[in-house]
């Protein structure tokens, strides 16, 4: 079979089922061949061998079944830095970067803590960026350590991080730190029938935080009021306007009174962060 005709073929199969179908078919197609995607432009007439066309089949029919290219590719980009990420393992979102860009003003910080790491993109992001000297992520799953501690390898920062597994809501740390992170899981569970295929194929204890969405922000703001110094900064993530002034509530529940908001870039309130 010939480039052309595959590229054509996928083109087909994506089409009112895949949004942004011809390029995903592009994308398909350069990540079997190992190519970028100018050069599936550019050698049309090339022909493929079977066992390239079995792969462009097998990848299709992944693609088409849900799952999201990210998890084919087992990499995402965020903040212009490539991360590996795996199934299992939260896919790193843009509007997060809204956060990182909050904490990369405030700084530099010396001791960080990432409290649900995921694939380790903020600490990472935030070391990479010389936003801080040291980073520790936590989260519950072992795969997500896992995944963490390999891009802090990748990045040749391995050195300045350390990932613990464990529940955020029986973390007992004693240390200080003079940054506290979190992104935590926070879309109301009755929510999930509604989000897209695609999203529900990430893990559910990624997205899920209960009820309202709110389980975590208790747990946080108690490791914040426990472990950031004073002068120290927090920057949390939220799930947008119908959250904030109960975090808001939540937050002064432990004596965190200096609370700011930040837009992401859909104009949607996406951080709250602050000085204590
Ligand atoms: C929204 S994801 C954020 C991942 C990453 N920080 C990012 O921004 O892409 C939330 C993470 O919290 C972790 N998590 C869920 N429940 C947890 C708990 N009780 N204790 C610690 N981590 C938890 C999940 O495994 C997931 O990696």
């Amino acid at each position: 079979m010939k480039l052309i005709d595959a590229y054509r073929e996928t083109i087909r199969l994506f089409r009112d089922k895949i949004p942004n179908f011809q390029l995903e078919a592009l994308l398909i197609l350069s990540l079997v061949l190992d190519k970028p995607k100018e050069y599936i432009l550019a050698h049309q007439e090339s022909e493929l061998s079977e066992a390239e066309v079995e792969k462009i089949r097998e990848l299709i029919d992944k693609r088409l079944s849900g799952i999201p290219y990210a998890y084919l590719k087992k990499e995402k980009e965020f903040f212009g830095i490539r991360f590996s990420v795996e199934e299992g393992v939260l896919i790193p979102r843009p509007e997060t970067e809204t956060l990182v860009e909050i904490v990369l003003k405030m700084g530099p910080f010396t001791k960080g803590l990432d409290l649900f790491c995921g694939s380790g993109i903020i600490g990472l992001t935030i070391l990479y960026s010389n936003g801080c000297k040291e980073f520790t992520g936590i989260d519950i799953s072992q795969k997500c350590i896992d995944v963490s501690i390999a891009n802090a390898s990748r990045l040749g920062l391995i050195n300045r991080t350390r990932f613990i597994m464990a529940d955020i809501r029986s973390l007992s740390l004693e240390e200080d730190f003079d940054l506290i992170v979190a992104n935590p899981p926070y879309i109301p569970d009755d929510r999930w029938n509604e989000l897209d295929r695609e999203v529900r194929s990430e893990p559910r204890e990624a997205l899920l935080g209960g009820k309202e969405g709110l389980d975590f922000y208790p747990e946080i703001a108690k490791v914040i009021s426990k472990n950031l110094v004073r002068e120290g900064v927090f920057a949390v993530e939220i799930g947008g306007k119908d959250q904030v002034d109960k975090i808001r509530q939540i937050f002064k529940d432990y004596n965190i009174i200096n609370v700011n908001v930040e837009n992401d870039l859909n104009g949607i309130p996406r951080v709250i962060w602050g000085r204590i």
